[in-house]
């Protein structure tokens, strides 16, 4: 997959190609990225201009039309003839932070090496490894560059080496920087908020700088860390898109400049706002890894390309490929008000709905009645739990359901008794008044001490009873990142110390516990990245469990991230979060369009509602693995005008179809979904049909039959379906084809 000829690596496998040229011997310059080519023989070669006031490099003083400013380049630096935004910065001694990375030499090794301490893909491949070093022998960089035969992303980062006698300190070192010989781009980005996370956001490439990032110390619900340039004629299903996602949970940036000359540089990393590291001679330094997604099939194929190689080269554990059970959490059911009796009794309801698993949420352990206090005291709450952690679960473990706790190790609170043993255990900075978020402070986690402690609280958890679900929460940013235990010089480390720590804490405790079925979580999505999804195969999307908001953000989250990975319950209404009253069917498909449960007092429901919720659990655990490990197609833009979703679900057995229409609107076409994807010449029998009840109407349980009809594969996706037209707002539709 990787040759080397005349002075060019190609790396290429079915689905792109990616050329890098050494340049007079010395510079690494980027050539090509996009469609496989068979060969790469330079038919539009890098044009000499001379350009105004783009300075020559010693060497080439005479030579006007070569500059750093204007070549395309793999790995740029700042402040040597090249003035756009650089891939790395590097403090020497004297205080420049001018170098100059020359190529040196390089490696091509069969598979992927792991990435020391950090998350990052796996599993066969082939990785070119590029040594630059620096004209005065300052320092090292090793570029990586991983490409998997059965996938379209191609895996990069960088390495630096202190390969000097002297300190160094680098105040910058991007994952990658990607030169595009035009601005011809929309930028695709995901921003939010708590309880509003990753809606889409698509505009033109402006001249300047635009810049998505995090110094949140996680990757935060306000950006996500990833990002898309997609030519502006790209479709769902149609046209290029290159994009980038981070595999990484802390602060990040992502820079797209358009620059004078047309030319357009990405480059995505750490955010140097809050980083810098210093090495000492033969020290290293790793940054995370981007996987660099390239596509010809539009947005859909940028999406299919992340869920094909985050589950197959990012997840771990024995869940990564199993379907996930249905489950019912006790948080908006309860809150902080319940006892033993109340969740036995949730139980004793979740099964005879035929629900899978139980999750004990927020409130079990220390003195916590409320979110003021005893985050840190991991010892259970007798006064609710008499009978412990071990007592409960064996009651929800004879009702044949499996038991899960929520957990939040990385804080504190003042009012605990972790808190009064050490004070001096949070990040804060001397003299300065530490900054409350939801009345928690944050364990330094760069402290080998205070990892020490929560893989102790952890394990003492985790074995007290038999859990087979954690949900690992994360419930505010970080503030005052500054450590105890780290030198003046070195406090901008604290906030990637942090994420090195919660990385070791999270590899050893999933380690350690390999039957225990994790979900991160963070406010909801405030930490859904591919940086966890390594060490947990799931994150609660939001908690926003609104269905109509939820369309946005499943929408969002679904165009980087697979589907299984996403948590959704049905919950309550009116809604807790927006007041909004939909029906049940809607909350229910919205819900079961990723992995699925229920957020509510399940106790408190109707007959006729529990006997609708009966049915589809049933009809869920049915069509689960289609949903959860099948393949995942918009049919429609995604939150176009957020009025209208339609997304296909497909595998070789069956595809599923799912439409929702929030508001009612008249005189408007009949809308017809095109199929996509399918065998034009199988027949697909129909199966099942949920059209959705008119609100308010309270029909009993839905009617989920149909006369059966098969239809080849090109019909349905040339003729495509008609959406029956069904007067009411909130709608929800379901069809379900079987493969002949
Ligand atoms: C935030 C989470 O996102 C919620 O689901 C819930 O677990 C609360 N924390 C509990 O404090």
């Amino acid at each position: 997959m990787i040759s080397f000829e005349n002075q060019r690596f190609h790396l290429r496998n079915k689905f792109f190609s990616y050329v890098i040229e050494i340049s007079r011997g010395k510079y690494l310059l980027h050539r090509y990225w996009g469609r496989t080519l068979k060969e790469f023989r330079d038919s539009a070669p890098l044009q000499k201009i001379d350009r105004g006031f783009s300075g020559q490099l010693a060497d080439f003083e005479n030579e006007r039309t070569f500059s750093l400013d204007v070549v395309p380049q793999e790995y740029p630096v700042q402040g040597h003839t090249d003035f756009r935004i650089p891939a790395y910065k590097v403090e020497l001694e004297n205080g420049t932070n001018i170098s100059e990375l020359n190529f040196s030499s390089y490696k091509i090794i069969d598979g992927k090496p792991a990435l020391k301490g950090l998350p990052a893909s796996f599993g066969g491949g082939q990785t070119l490894e590029i040594e630059l070093v620096d004209a005065c022998k300052n320092f090292t960089v090793y570029l990586s560059y991983t490409i998997f035969e059965d996938s379209q992303v191609l895996a990069r980062s960088a390495k630096f080496v202190n390969s000097g006698n002297k300190k160094i300190k680098i105040q910058n070192a991007a994952s990658a920087a990607i030169d595009f010989a035009d601005n011809n781009f929309d930028i695709i980005n995901l921003y939010g908020g708590h309880a509003a996370e990753r809606t889409i956001q698509r505009h033109k490439v402006q001249r300047g700088i635009f810049e998505i990032s995090s110094t949140r110390g996680a990757s935060s619900h306000q950006q996500s860390p990833f990002i898309a340039l997609a030519r502006p004629d790209a479709t769902e299903f149609t046209g290029e898109v290159y994009a980038a996602g981070l595999i990484y949970s802390g602060s990040f940036s992502a820079k797209v400049e358009a620059e004078q000359f047309g030319t357009t540089r990405l480059v995505i990393g750490l955010n140097p706002d809050v980083f810098s590291w210093t090495l000492e001679p033969n020290e290293e330094f790793q940054t995370p890894e981007v996987a660099l997604n390239f596509s010809a099939d539009g947005l859909n194929g940028m999406s299919q390309g992340y869920h094909q190689f985050y589950r197959e080269h990012l997840l771990r554990g024995k869940f990564k490929d199993k379907v996930r059970p249905i489950l019912v959490n006790n948080w908006e059911a309860t809150y902080f008000d319940f006892n033993e009796e109340k969740i036995i009794s949730l139980a004793d309801c979740a099964k005879d709905l035929g629900l899978e698993l139980l999750v004990l949420d927020d409130g079990w352990f220390g003195k916590r009645n409320d979110d003021n206090s005893s985050l840190g005291d991991w010892f259970v709450n007798t006064e609710k739990l008499p009978h412990g952690l071990k007592g409960l679960a064996d009651e929800v473990h004879k009702r044949g359901l499996k038991f899960g706790i929520w957990v939040e190790p990385e804080m504190t609170n003042v009012e605990s008794e972790l808190y009064r043993a050490h004070p001096d255990w949070i990040l804060h900075v001397p003299n300065y008044k530490p900054s409350y978020g939801r009345h928690q402070l944050i364990l330094d986690l760069s402290r080998a001490d205070v990892r020490e402690y929560i893989l102790d609280a952890m394990r003492k958890v985790f074995s007290s009873a038999p859990i087979d679900y954690v949900k690992w929460d994360m419930n505010r940013h970080m503030t005052e990142s500054f450590s105890a235990k780290l030198p003046a010089d070195r406090q901008l480390e604290t906030q990637h110390r942090y994420m090195l720590g919660l990385y070791e804490i999270m590899e050893k405790l999933t380690a350690e516990f390999p039957d225990i079925l994790f979900e991160s979580c963070s406010g909801g999505g405030g930490r859904f990245d591919a940086g966890i999804l390594y060490y947990m195969p799931q994150t609660w999307t939001s908690d926003n469990t609104d269905a109509v908001c939820r369309l946005s953000i499943q929408a969002g989250t679904g165009l980087a991230f697979p589907i299984i990975s996403q948590g959704a319950h049905v919950s309550v209404t009116p809604n807790h979060q927006v007041g909004r009253v939909t029906p049940l069917q809607m909350r229910t498909l919205v819900a079961m369009a990723v992995t699925f449960g229920y957020e509510l007092d399940i106790t408190k429901m109707s007959d006729v509602d529990k006997s609708e919720v009966k049915t589809y659990v049933e009809l869920y655990k049915e069509l689960r693995p289609t949903i959860q490990l099948g393949k995942f197609t918009r049919l429609l833009t995604a939150d176009k005008d957020g009025n209208e979703y339609a997304w296909q679900f497909a595998d070789d057995k069956k595809v599923i179809v799912m439409y929702f229409k929030v508001l009612s609107k008249p005189a408007e076409p009949v809308r017809i979904l095109k199929l996509a994807g399918l065998d034009a010449d199988k027949l697909y029998t129909m199966k099942k049909y949920l059209p959705p009840k008119k609100l308010g109407v309270d029909g009993g349980p839905q009617k989920i039959s149909f006369d059966e009809k098969s239809f080849y594969g090109d019909e349905l996706m040339y003729s495509g379906i008609a959406v029956e037209k069904i007067e009411t707002d909130f709608a929800a539709y379901m069809w379900v084809f079987e493969v002949e």
